[in-house]
């Protein structure tokens, strides 16, 4: 492990590079700590800092393990990307029901005021010390428009028009104002999966985010979650969906990338042949030879893999039970991976 190069000094000089993690990599004597810090300077949670985590009782706080993590980051001078403040997945439903009578829906006020203490709670008592937020995550329906009861979020539904103006995209303006309100110098994001293809998705995303600025909604960036294939989509793609959000002038991230080697739900379980980590290898470097250019001309500022190694990939098991994947920098035994070697050395 010593003589090989440190990732973020090879790539992130124009955007910080960052890795998802589970507490265990906050164990100095873990192995994945290692990797952590030698080739990391960002963050960030895989699952503890989601609002189950968070707040898994109303009024009960949990902040032992943000506590570690935070001051992990300070001890190894890494950022922190806060995932997430408000999702429609990993959330307790206390939320959304009435507070005395869990078989009633909450109301809108109830949801709002509990909304704002989520979110003011949290970026208040990191303040300063969370880089980024991750303020809403996935609030766009893959059907089109918001996501909605019928895409499994209760968020829209019960908040709706607000302010009456015909609009429902309240509940998002709103829960970027608290978190600005609580950390003015933080990065706000709103972040979501599948808009790389270049399709309804990012144009949906790219309406949404130009009429949210339109009314002074403080978003400083789009996150893409980049769960990619080696197959696709195309880099050109790609770089046009970055192109469509840039142009709203705020900047683009990449924060849960992974290359996986499926190219659909229904493959089977694969060998990981030499042939075929290699070819990832040049998918990788197309990626980030993107990733590059948009960090030099300043509209990237952070890119995140979803993941240390392959031991660790949320892919095993998922969409496809039993079947392993293997789409990061490092392998199972957290060896570096030709997909590694061409980001640090493309020769
Ligand atoms: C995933 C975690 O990696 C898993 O451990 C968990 O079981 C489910 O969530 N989009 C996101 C991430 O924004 O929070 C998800 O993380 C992956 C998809």
């Amino acid at each position: 492990e010593k003589d090989i190069p440190n990732l973020v000094d090879m790539v992130g000089q124009n955007y910080a590079m960052g890795a998802a993690i589970n507490q265990s990599a906050l164990d100095a004597e873990n192995q994945h700590s290692q990797l952590l810090t030698k080739h990391f300077n960002s963050i960030t949670a895989d699952n503890f800092m989601k609002m189950d985590a968070m707040q898994p009782k109303e009024g009960e706080f949990v902040w032992s393990e943000t506590d570690r993590l935070v001051k992990f980051a300070e001890a190894n001078d890494m950022e922190i990307r806060g995932h997430t403040l408000l999702w429609h997945s990993q959330v307790p439903n206390w939320f959304f029901t009435d507070p005395n009578d869990a078989s009633k829906p909450a109301t809108r006020e109830q949801l709002l005021a509990r909304m704002k203490t989520h979110i003011q709670t949290i970026v208040t008592r990191y303040k300063g010390k969370v880089h980024t937020w991750d303020v809403v995550n996935e609030v766009i329906s893959d059907g089109g428009g918001l996501r909605n009861e019928a895409s499994n979020s209760k968020w829209r539904d019960i908040i709706g028009d607000v302010d009456g103006d015909g609009d429902d995209s309240d509940y998002i303006e709103l829960a970027f104002r608290y978190a600005r309100e609580a950390d003015p110098d933080a990065v706000l994001v709103i972040n979501d999966y599948g808009m790389e293809g270049n399709g309804n998705k990012v144009n949906d995303m790219v309406k949404l985010v130009e009429k949210l600025l339109a009314k002074g909604t403080p978003i400083d960036a789009v996150g893409f979650q980049m769960h990619v294939s080696m197959y696709g989509p195309d880099v050109k793609l790609i770089r046009e969906a970055f192109e469509k959000v840039i142009a709203l002038g705020v900047n683009v991230q990449v924060t849960e990338l992974d290359v996986s080697i499926y190219s659909s739900n229904s493959e089977l379980e694969m060998p990981v042949t030499d042939e075929l980590m290699l070819q990832q290898a040049y998918r990788y470097r197309e990626l980030f030879d993107l990733f590059d250019e948009l960090g030099k001309r300043g509209v990237m500022d952070s890119v995140t893999v979803w993941g240390l190694a392959d031991d660790g990939t949320w892919l095993d098991n998922h969409p496809v039970k039993g079947r392993k994947d293997a789409p990061l920098l490092f392998d199972r035994k957290l060896k570096a991976k030709p997909a590694f070697w061409a980001l640090v050395d493309p020769t």
